[in-house]
């Protein structure tokens, strides 16, 4: 492999090429984190839609389809992140992700135990917090990424993020071949962390009926909307997202109590947790009561999807990327092809095409 593609990232999680499948709640299950990791990238579990008590058992599952080391995502402001963040460490678990409301005291008992800190920041100043706070490697996700999202552009929060901070970044929002990658690591980072694009792979759990919508979306399919729980999403256009488009303040909230009691079922978290949980991110986002009830549907709604198959009544959170993304490749033919890509351009830039 071109030296170029051996980074500080490489070094730091184990991995062969600098290559992240990030957490993606319902798509990141062992399966697609065991393939991802086999193929020579750095998978994180995504334990935000995992009851927190059997996240250890996802974590176990993970180990028996493979023997790399792997990462898990979650939310450290969300009830059950300490016993999260309890299986971690006792599992020896490589890395740690996570992004809001990052907690100070979980951070430290994460680093005491060795496990290496890999916030995701969408501004500038939050990786600089995230640095002071500890983060030994931070994902910068641009405007173009996947779910929660920032406004902006990635190339410009690369490149900013790369001059403040000294730990390696990784460049998350828009992502899908080598030439992304090469371009990645000219604007500063040091590798590039995917969400949408490990979405669409062979392993990936989700739903034929859902795979097409994904499959399907031109780039202007793609869109951000605050009306599935307050916060900025981005997101395939669908009959669910055009109907909360349209939805008055009255029917917004309705659905999200209904989709809060679904949520406290499916997590096993209690009224008062929920409501902790709830009001740490009002004052963390800064988002008005109605905003705050809204938050509880997100999970729910997703799992419609991403799990259900129910493209219709459900929504899928989705990188820009998708536009161009029309094949389902595994997880092995995806990072062979990145870097077969990624070496092409290198030796172009070099001069040395034939
Ligand atoms: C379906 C889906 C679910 C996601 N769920 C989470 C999540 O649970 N936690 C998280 O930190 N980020 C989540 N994200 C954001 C991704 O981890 C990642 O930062 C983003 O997808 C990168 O942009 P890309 O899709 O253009 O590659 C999600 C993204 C998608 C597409």
């Amino acid at each position: 492999m071109h030296s170029a593609l051996h980074t500080r990232l490489c070094d730091l999680l184990g991995c062969e090429v600098p290559i992240l499948q990030t957490g993606m709640g319902w798509v990141a299950t062992p399966e697609l984190v065991a393939a991802a990791c086999n193929a020579g990238a750095f998978g994180f579990l995504a334990a935000a839609t995992i009851q927190p008590p059997d996240v250890e058992a996802a974590i176990l599952e993970v180990k028996e389809r493979t023997d790399r080391p792997f990462g898990v995502n979650f939310l450290m402001d969300a009830p059950g992140a300490d016993v999260i963040v309890d299986a971690v460490v006792r599992q020896g678990v490589k890395a740690a992700g996570y992004n809001r409301a990052p907690d100070a005291s979980l951070i430290k008992r994460l680093k005491d135990a060795g496990v290496v800190c890999v916030p995701t920041c969408g501004a500038p100043r939050h990786a600089q917090k995230a640095e002071r706070l500890g983060a030994d490697a931070i994902i910068m996700q641009g405007a173009e990424g996947g779910g929660h999202t920032g406004t902006v552009p990635t190339s410009l929060l690369i490149s900013e993020g790369a001059d403040l901070v000294d730990v390696p970044i990784v460049a998350a929002g828009g992502f899908r071949d080598g030439r992304g990658l090469v371009a990645a690591l000219a604007f500063g980072a040091e590798g590039v962390a995917m969400g949408t694009r490990f979405l669409l792979t062979a392993e990936s759990p989700v739903p034929a009926a859902t795979t097409e919508r994904y499959l399907a979306a031109a780039m202007d399919d793609v869109l951000v909307t605050k009306q599935v729980d307050g916060l900025p999403q981005r997101v395939v256009r669908n009959e669910l997202v055009d109907r909360l488009e349209r939805s008055g303040p009255v029917s917004l909230l309705w659905r999200a109590l209904r989709s809060g009691l679904a949520f406290r079922k499916l997590s096993g978290a209690s009224i008062p947790q929920l409501l902790r949980s709830a009001m740490a991110l009002r004052s963390h986002e800064k988002l008005t009561r109605a905003q705050t009830l809204m938050a509880a549907n997100a999970p729910i709604l997703a799992k419609r999807a991403m799990t259900d198959g129910d493209p219709v009544h459900g929504y899928l959170p989705s990188g820009t990327v998708t536009g161009v993304i029309g094949d389902l490749p595994s997880c092995k033919e995806l990072v062979e092809r990145i870097v077969g890509e990624a070496e092409c351009t290198l030796a172009g830039l070099a001069g040395e095409r034939a």
